[in-house]
């Protein structure tokens, strides 16, 4: 295998063993799910962490029941990057702004008051409906080249592009970035948003390696695909949310000199990074994730043994991975509540544990609370007592497992 960005040699990291796709959520729990090898590798010249299989997009995103949720600390992270970009004059009250992996078009309705026009653009039919029943005007397509083009031919070239957590999720990125250079006029930003590898490693968060997270995205490496497309970092935003985000801003490299001058915090950004992001904070990782699995497996058996009930919290794609990987099914966690009604009434994959909605959580609930959304702790604790459940506690898994 070769590095997907720059093609140099990559030296596998870690085997999370065969795991089902973690968003293709069971009708019954009767149905068998199809496993496929989740194995992270590292690459020799630019650091860019990769999955070693990729699935194909038509499979993973063929019935998507990712719908952003509508949470607290997303909507002040819309604020916080819209304010960004207005401030540092990337976008002004006659952007046209163009979306893909848009989704539900959250941040595009946050955006649409303020800008000449906003355009989503998601591969998943049933989340493009949505969008659009929602007011956002949304095409159903993959990013690619093709559809960049064909995109500007309809609409005309959009002066701000913006990616946020979906270019980790095609095997492809180079297709993606050709994409972005090819429509992007001269004047125009590029902006990318993806959990950032350094907070991954740091937090041990192994539960972000799923099949749609194709890559870890460092500066570093981002940088190196940039410039294979004539692409130019001019700017970094770091943001708190899924665990630790951040968002590229780049140029055309042919884009007036003014335009093209970096930002001071690039430069302290790729420093910190250059001293943080190397062989030995891999190895850590790799073994806090298995001191995890073992803290989390016993801490389950031990709560289970002297008949405590425990739930989990957020049928994320993050939680399917750790379940999985620590080995807890239904047996232990009988159900996991979430806001999303897609997901209500199906099963974790493999876990087999059935999906319930939130109200559960406050008639009741169980004794503990296992956090599989802990990347919205905060909210979720505060919701559950606010509604009325002062009685379940709430087991953190990562960066440690923890009871709170
Ligand atoms: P995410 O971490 O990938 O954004 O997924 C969050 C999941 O957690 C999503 O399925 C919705 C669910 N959720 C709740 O059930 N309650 C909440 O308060 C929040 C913020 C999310």
């Amino acid at each position: 295998m070769v590095c997907r960005i720059c093609g140099d040699t990559v030296d596998p990291v870690l085997d999370l063993g065969a795991m089902p796709p973690a968003n293709i959520l069971k009708t019954s729990r009767d149905e068998r799910e199809r496993c496929f090898p989740l194995v992270l590798e590292k690459c020799r010249g630019c650091f860019n962490l990769q999955l070693r299989d990729c699935l194909d997009e038509a499979d993973l995103y063929r019935h998507y029941l990712y719908l952003t949720p509508n949470s607290p600390s997303l909507r002040s992270h819309y604020a916080r990057l819209a304010d960004h970009m207005f401030g540092e004059g990337y976008a002004h009250e006659g952007s046209f702004v163009l979306e893909f992996g848009s989704n539900v078009g959250l941040f595009l309705r946050h955006l649409e008051p303020r800008v000449g026009r906003v355009l989503g653009v998601d591969p998943a039919q049933n989340v493009c409906a949505i969008a659009r029943e929602r007011g956002i005007e949304t095409e159903c397509a993959f990013f690619n080249r093709q559809t960049a083009q064909d995109l500007a031919a309809r609409h005309g070239r959009p002066g701000v592009v913006i990616a946020r957590h979906c270019c980790a999720h095609n095997k492809d990125p180079h297709g993606i970035i050709a994409g972005v250079a090819d429509i992007l006029p001269d004047d125009g930003i590029f902006i990318m948003e993806n959990a950032y590898v350094l907070k991954t490693l740091l937090s041990n968060q192994f539960d972000q390696i799923y099949h749609e997270h194709m890559f870890y995205y460092s500066i570093r490496s981002v940088e190196t695909l940039f410039a294979m497309h004539g692409l130019r970092l001019v700017d970094i935003l770091m943001a708190p949310i899924h665990g630790g985000s951040v968002v590229f801003f780049a140029r055309r490299a042919d884009a007036k000199a003014s335009a093209l001058r970096p930002r001071n915090r690039v430069q302290r950004y790729r420093g910190e990074e250059a001293q943080a992001l190397n062989d030995a904070l891999v190895s850590v990782f790799v073994e806090n994730t298995h001191k995890i699995k073992a803290d989390l497996k016993a801490l389950i058996a031990d709560l289970v043994g002297r008949d405590n009930q425990i739930w989990a919290y957020g049928a994320t794609a993050k939680g399917s991975t750790l379940l999985n990987f620590v080995g807890i099914t239904d047996r232990q966690v009988p159900f996991c509540v979430d806001s999303t009604p897609l997901k209500q009434g199906r099963y974790i994959p493999m876990a087999n544990i059935e999906i319930c909605a939130e109200d559960e959580a406050w008639r009741g609930g169980p004794d503990y609370f296992l956090l599989t959304a802990w990347n919205y702790k905060d909210e979720i604790m505060e919701k559950v007592r606010s509604k009325g459940n002062t009685r379940s506690r709430f087991i953190v898994p990562i960066p440690a497992v923890d009871i709170v």
